[in-house]
């Protein structure tokens, strides 16, 4: 259950963030509404889960247990603080891998209890929403794409717990696709860094790729077809060239691109703002470190005159930061969660569009709405 308590300023808030394969702590202060990170300390699990080609969930959850602690001694010595020194503690609730979230979040509410801290229980994606904010002033609203592993979203953020759906996958997430991309042309896991380096080479004209829904009215996304797509020019080729892989991995870029700005464009057109009023645009979660969709959709942006905001590189894929940050500014507004809050596997953003059309989707995090 969540409760309102007093406030202070400033707030200086350890997140923790354990929902897929990364464990990590961070340190955030947020003062006068601006946030400054003090440390962010990030282990991650890529090795561990590399022979499998994606992430196995007992081995994710065993080796949160492992390093939790060591991550957050990192994270606190960084920082300079101790534990007396904070005003919160926050970790990710949910959605994710519910043995890794358990890890994090019962760490947390350890943490609470033994000094006595308010807890914070964060929504994952809104960790991903608030993410700009770490660096820079976006006042709300804005429209947020959120792409990553196991989402891809178009969301009218009004503030917290104010999110409204435009849009949503209606199959595969975004970074699904990269890492399926990357899994059937033997570019290993993750896929999406080496799918981005591969393209930097390549044509993008060679291969053509579907772009499904492109052109479609609404704001919702397919990458089901455009994976299998890929899958099957692979397979036409026999045996393939570096050229091939660059070629494939610029031109199946090129496809998401595409796809991106289509529905960001709906999305801006769907907002309908009052003639005169400048719109602010957020791309954020682990796609949003892909350089050149970053510039897509920047040069969409600058179109129609709205400023673009996305995280700092390190901030786009899971970090502790963006969760320490939510619970900061929830926190600054008084709000905390009782001890007895629960892991949620499932935890969408906006739970009224989410109960009215659910899409239900097995992802990197396993089932969610
Ligand atoms: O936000 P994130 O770290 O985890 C989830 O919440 O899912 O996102 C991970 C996803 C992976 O699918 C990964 O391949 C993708 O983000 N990704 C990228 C890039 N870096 C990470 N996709 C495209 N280009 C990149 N540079
Ligand atoms: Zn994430």
């Amino acid at each position: 259950m969540s409760r309102q308590i007093p406030t202070s300023d400033p707030q200086i808030v350890l997140g923790l963030e354990t929902s897929c394969d990364e464990t990590a702590a961070a340190v955030v202060a947020l003062q006068n509404g601006r946030a400054r990170v003090l440390s962010s300390i990030i282990a991650s699990q890529i090795e561990a889960h590399a022979p499998y080609g994606g992430v196995v969930p007992e081995i994710a959850a065993r080796a949160h247990v492992e390093v939790i602690d060591h991550v957050i001694h990192q994270a606190m010595t960084q920082a300079g603080l101790g534990f007396q020194d904070l005003t919160g503690v926050a970790a990710t609730a949910g959605p994710g891998l519910i043995g890794g979230v358990m890890v994090g979040l019962l760490t947390g509410k350890a943490i609470s209890l033994a000094r006595n801290l308010p807890l914070v229980a964060v929504n994952h994606l809104e960790g991903h929403a608030l993410s700009p904010r770490l660096e820079a002033d976006v006042p709300f609203p804005y429209l947020l794409l959120l792409v990553s592993g196991g989402h891809c979203q178009l969301l009218r953020v009004g503030g917290l717990d104010a999110c409204e759906r435009l849009g949503s996958t209606i199959d595969d997430a975004v970074g699904e696709a990269f890492d399926k991309t990357a899994k059937v042309l033997g570019l290993g896991y993750p896929g999406g860094p080496a799918v981005e380096r591969a393209a930097r080479t390549g044509d993008p004209k060679r291969f053509d790729l579907p772009r499904p829904l492109k052109g479609r009215p609404g704001c919702d996304f397919s990458f089901a077809g455009l994976k299998t797509a890929v899958a099957r020019e692979a397979a036409a080729l026999g045996t393939v060239t570096e050229q091939d892989i660059a070629d494939l991995c610029a031109s199946f870029q090129a496809a998401v691109g595409d796809v991106l700005v289509d529905r960001t464009r709906q999305a801006i057109t769907a907002m309908a703002l009052p003639e005169g009023q400048t719109g602010r645009f957020v791309v954020a979660g682990g796609v949003a470190a892909n350089l050149t969709l970053r510039s897509r959709l920047e040069a969409l942006c600058d179109t129609f005159g709205w400023s673009f905001f996305a995280p700092a590189l390190a901030y786009c894929g899971d970090n502790a930061a963006m969760i320490a940050l939510a619970g900061a500014e929830r926190l600054a507004q008084g709000l905390s969660d009782d001890l007895d809050a629960p892991a949620r596997p499932r935890w969408p953003l906006d739970g009224e569009a989410a109960r009215a059309a659910p899409m239900y989707k097995t992802g990197r995090k396993g089932a969610k709405a």
